[in-house]
């Protein structure tokens, strides 16, 4: 679970600061996304680092569901009736919204390669180019609020799963643990935050 979740989270910093592009504007923007598609040109074919990338990510996604699946699992195993009074005073709101928060970041995930990786359900279509398609996007409020509703989730399911990866690797202990949840707390606000930049400059006409 904790290797998976570094794996996708280093994707995400780097998904993230790549998106800032598009303040430079649409060149700089749609250069970007065509530069993903030929690193290492002309040594290996178009296209075979973002494969490569495409591949890791799908093995992390995979590997990551099938662990949470096992750890529910095992987690019903060891206690198989139900508690009669459940008080869930030491458990932050992201750690009990762990497995349907990673549910429906998974979905959103999905609608998001088809709006702007694919196109189709995008505005712009299939034809725009990257830049286009997410200012055609972003300027519909509803679309811009399921962006930030999933983002939000991502937020709370990262700062609890930094947090959980630092358990299970043998980085935290009782002394380091406020550090720790900080650390998470202040790296997940950034990321997320970084994201949402580009969302609501395009709503309120920063980018266009
Ligand atoms: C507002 C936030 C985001 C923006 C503006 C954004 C923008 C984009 C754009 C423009 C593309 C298409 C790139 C291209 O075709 O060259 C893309 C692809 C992608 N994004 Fe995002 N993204 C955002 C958030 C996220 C989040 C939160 C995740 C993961 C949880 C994510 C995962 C992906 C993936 C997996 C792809 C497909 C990469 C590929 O295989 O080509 N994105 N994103």
């Amino acid at each position: 679970m904790a290797v998976s979740g570094i794996v996708m989270l280093l994707y995400l910093i780097a998904h993230m600061i790549g998106n800032l592009k598009i303040f430079a504007g649409r060149e700089s923007f749609n250069g970007y996304s065509e530069w993903i598609r030929t690193i290492g040109e002309p040594a290996v074919p178009a296209q075979t680092t973002l494969t490569i990338i495409r591949i890791v990510l799908l093995v992390a996604v995979v590997a990551h569901f099938w662990a949470a699946v096992s750890l529910w699992r095992q987690a019903k195993q060891a206690r198989p009736q139900r508690y009669v009074t459940k008080k869930p005073v030491a458990q932050s709101y992201a750690s009990r919204t762990m497995r349907w928060g990673g549910v429906i970041v998974g979905l959103f995930i999905v609608y998001h390669i088809l709006d702007l990786t694919v196109g189709a359900v995008n505005p712009a279509g299939t034809d725009a180019s990257p830049y286009d398609r997410a200012v055609a996007g972003f300027s519909n409020p509803f679309v811009t609020a399921v962006y930030v509703i999933a983002l939000i989730l991502l937020g709370m399911h990262l700062r609890h799963g930094i947090w959980s990866a630092t358990q299970t690797l043998g980085q935290s202990n009782k002394r380091r643990e406020k550090t720790v949840n900080l650390f998470a707390l202040v790296f997940s606000v950034v990321l997320i935050g970084g994201f949402l930049i580009v969302p609501f400059s395009v709503l309120f006409g920063l980018v266009d």
